[in-house]
């Protein structure tokens, strides 16, 4: 297989050290890459590809677009793939009346709504509050507002004295930390206390964490309490779906596993599903109108934003997530795929934790099953499973640092929501030679 690294070409990458082949084309759930070999996308990369690669929708949809205009600015004029995206989205997140600001990445989107926030608040008269709690060893974006929230230690250590630190919270993690609910929540509530709630303006979270936790799901008490809380101190619950948003989890959104609503939601990723870099704002009808006849307008804008091209892709993926069903195919086939992990690494004495919802599943990698010790962050074990998997042509997705914000490795499979039950097995029986080989 041939291998570009770094000293050959002009181009450089976040991940250094590690010559990459050169992809070529993609269809369906596989990539292939210039010599031919090819790969079950089992993560879409970073949980991106929804609706599977090449489609023809999209990619007509994107040039049709591009060919009537490409950009015209957002302050200046509207188009229609951006209305009509929005009035198909309205109908389906969990905000009434809802109203949509787009972007190009989750970074983005979460800067945003760590403004509007802000402004929310502004226009309710609390011009005192400003400070966004948020929780360990989440991930919230590359950008240094987005960083001030992220709690994954090793991205933001470098920057910490670049940017204005937020108050973290622990974050639940059932496997690791056995309290309840409750008392996991209630750590807002002591964090609000002792920031001030004057000081107080949101609460961002991810209904059911990505990367750094693993598809790791809270138990149920937990959110609902989050919603009190923020309820009875005047704090604004933004939800994080830029991972775990459109079907991933096996409905339209995370947080709707639970019987709550949030104030503000951003998600990205499989919003137009790889096709165009994009992800959006929601906030309540009611709340923007209220910046609008207090403030007179959002204080916030990209070059980029509401990108006419940007929200065709995103309508057309819409649209086929629609027409075949796949927040249902998700749940279908996410519920297989938890079976089959189950059934493969249930009893494996290197595997702690198995867990997921929908087409979101992690392994959560072990020393010792009785004690839960990690592997040392130095190992690099879920890179080198990660590397295996890639040689036997399965991509997943891996991370490190979950057990205590350093040690803890991660495999997650996030496939396209098309795929069905004979590629699943593939995918499960690869992984499985993968960590046969690790471990032996
Ligand atoms: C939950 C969450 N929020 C925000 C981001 C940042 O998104 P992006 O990488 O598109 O800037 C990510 C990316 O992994 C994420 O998982």
């Amino acid at each position: 297989m041939t291998r570009y690294s770094h000293p050959q070409g002009h181009v450089f990458y976040r991940k250094m050290n590690h010559p990459r082949p050169k992809i070529a084309y993609g269809k369906g759930i596989y990539l292939f890459d210039e010599d031919g070999k090819r790969y079950i996308d089992g993560s879409g990369g970073p949980l991106v590809v929804n609706v599977g690669h090449g489609r023809t929708e999209v990619v007509e949809a994107i040039a049709k677009q591009a060919q009537a205009i490409a950009y015209a600015h957002a302050i200046m004029f509207t188009s229609e793939p951006a209305e009509q995206l929005s009035n198909e989205l309205a109908k389906i997140v969990p905000l009434p009346e809802a109203r949509f600001f787009y972007l190009s990445s989750g970074s983005e989107v979460v800067e945003a709504a760590i403004k509007l926030a802000r402004q929310i608040q502004m226009a309710r008269g609390e011009n005192g509050r400003y400070l966004v709690i948020s929780r360990w060893r989440s991930y919230h974006g590359m950008s240094l507002g987005a960083l001030s929230v992220t709690g994954k230690l090793g991205m933001r250590h470098p920057f910490l004295s670049m940017v204005h630190d937020m108050p973290h919270i622990d974050p639940p993690y059932p496997y690791r930390d056995p309290i309840s609910g409750i008392e996991a929540a209630n750590r807002l509530e002591s964090a609000i206390l002792a920031a001030g709630p004057m000081n107080v303006a949101a609460f961002i979270a991810e209904p059911i964490s990505g990367a750094s936790l693993g598809a790791l799901s809270p138990t149920g008490d937990y959110w609902p309490r989050i919603r009190e809380i923020c309820d009875q101190y005047g704090v604004l619950f933004i939800a994080d779906e830029v991972l775990v948003g459109m079907g991933r989890t096996g409905k339209w959104w995370g947080i709707q596993h639970w019987p709550i609503e949030p104030d503000i939601m951003v998600t990205s990723k499989g919003l137009a599903g790889g096709y165009y870099p994009l992800g959006f704002l929601a906030a309540k009808g009611s709340d923007v109108e209220q910046i609008r006849q207090t403030l007179g307008d959002f204080n916030h804008g990209g070059t980029f934003s509401h990108h006419a091209v940007g929200t065709a892709a995103g309508l057309a993926t819409l649209r086929i997530m629609q027409a075949e069903n796949l927040v249902e195919n998700a749940a279908n086939m996410g519920a297989y795929l938890g079976q089959k992990l189950q059934q493969v690494f249930g009893d494996h004495p290197n595997i702690g934790d198995i867990r997921g919802r929908g087409l979101f599943w992690a392994l959560e990698i072990v020393q010792d099953r009785e004690t839960k010790k990690p592997f040392s962050v130095k190992r690099h074990v879920a890179w080198e499973i990660w590397e295996r998997t890639f040689d036997r042509g399965l991509v997943v997705y891996y991370s490190q640092g979950c057990a205590d914000g350093t040690n803890g490795d991660l495999i997650m499979l996030g496939p396209p929501l098309i795929v069905n039950k004979t590629q699943i097995d593939e995918m499960v029986e690869i992984l499985a030679d993968a960590v046969i080989e690790q471990f032996g």
